[in-house]
């Protein structure tokens, strides 16, 4: 039986991965953490799981090393400085990790890079098997099209995400301009307002949304002259993201040192 240990144990994407966990075969949890001062931490972690009561678990705890002792895994979904941490306790105590956390500079990505020649790491800004099978659709239907469609990307998420694009949305960005031969951070167009000009050709549109409750809506268009084709992937749960992290976390027990993603985990690359 694989163990797994949740931080973010009483977050929305925590408290669903544990509540998953609950019901899944050859994996459970064993440690649920949350930061020092945490309002949830020595509560059983059942409460914001959303388990009945009497299905005991396990209490939130705010030591990450001391949980990781008994654990084989560690499913991490915070932020992204907090998985920072996380990584580094993982390292030095040869413990394998997933990370959902979105929002990563390059810089914390270079960091995080250092982590993944000790241990292996899953990181993936979206878990959910049909947003990975969409990244690879765009690859080949931007492939496809070439240069005479003009690329958008649309995202809406809920009034309390704290990032912006979307980890999913950069993603969707990086893929079609790796397909069309173009660099990403070169081409994507944030902002348009008063006299912009004309669309250059190269451009990528990267468009935000936030509001009320949605889970995560993303839509890339592919705009020709007198054709369109819109792409859109709508997540109405957050469970399909916490069952992709539990099979992520399956998954990485056991593989040798490296960082990985969910292309890796279902076999689509
Ligand atoms: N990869 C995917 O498929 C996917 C899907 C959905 C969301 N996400 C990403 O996952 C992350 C979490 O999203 P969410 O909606 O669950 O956010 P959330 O509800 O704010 O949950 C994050 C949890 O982590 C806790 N936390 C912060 N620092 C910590 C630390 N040092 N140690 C332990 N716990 C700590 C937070 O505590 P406080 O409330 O006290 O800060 C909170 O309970 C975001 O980056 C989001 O974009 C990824």
């Amino acid at each position: 039986m694989i163990k797994a240990v949740v931080t973010g144990a009483a977050g929305r994407m925590g408290s669903r991965i544990i509540n998953v966990l609950s019901t899944s075969e050859g994996i459970s949890l064993s440690g649920a953490v949350e930061r020092k001062g945490h309002p949830f931490v020595g509560q059983d972690s059942c409460g914001p799981a959303g388990i009945p009561q009497g299905g005991v678990l396990t209490a939130i705890s705010d030591d990450l090393p001391d949980a990781l002792r008994t654990g084989d895994v560690l499913i991490d979904f915070t932020s992204p400085a907090a998985s920072l941490e996380h990584i580094k306790t993982c390292a030095e105590l040869g413990k394998s990790v997933v990370i959902g956390s979105t929002g990563f500079s390059k810089e914390q990505l270079d960091v995080v890079n250092q982590y993944t020649g000790k241990i292996p790491c899953v990181l993936s800004p979206n878990m959910s098997v049909g947003v990975n099978v969409c990244f690879k659709v765009l690859a080949d239907l931007a492939k496809t099209l070439g240069q005479d469609f003009d690329v958008e990307i649309v995202e809406a998420h809920h009034r309390l995400k704290k990032d912006a694009p979307s980890g999913t949305a950069v993603r969707m960005g990086e893929v079609v301009a790796n397909a069309l031969g173009r660099n990403y951070r070169e081409v994507a167009n944030f902002h348009r307002e008063g006299i912009t000009g004309v669309r250059t050709n190269k451009e990528i549109g990267m468009q935000t949304i936030r509001g009320g409750d949605i889970i995560g809506e993303h839509t890339v268009y592919f705009i020709g002259m007198g054709e369109r084709i819109e792409l859109t992937h709508r997540a109405l749960t957050r469970d399909m993201f916490a069952r992709g992290a539990v099979r992520a976390a399956r998954w990485v027990v056991g593989r040798k040192p490296g960082l990985y993603d969910m292309q890796d985990v279902l076999g689509l690359k």
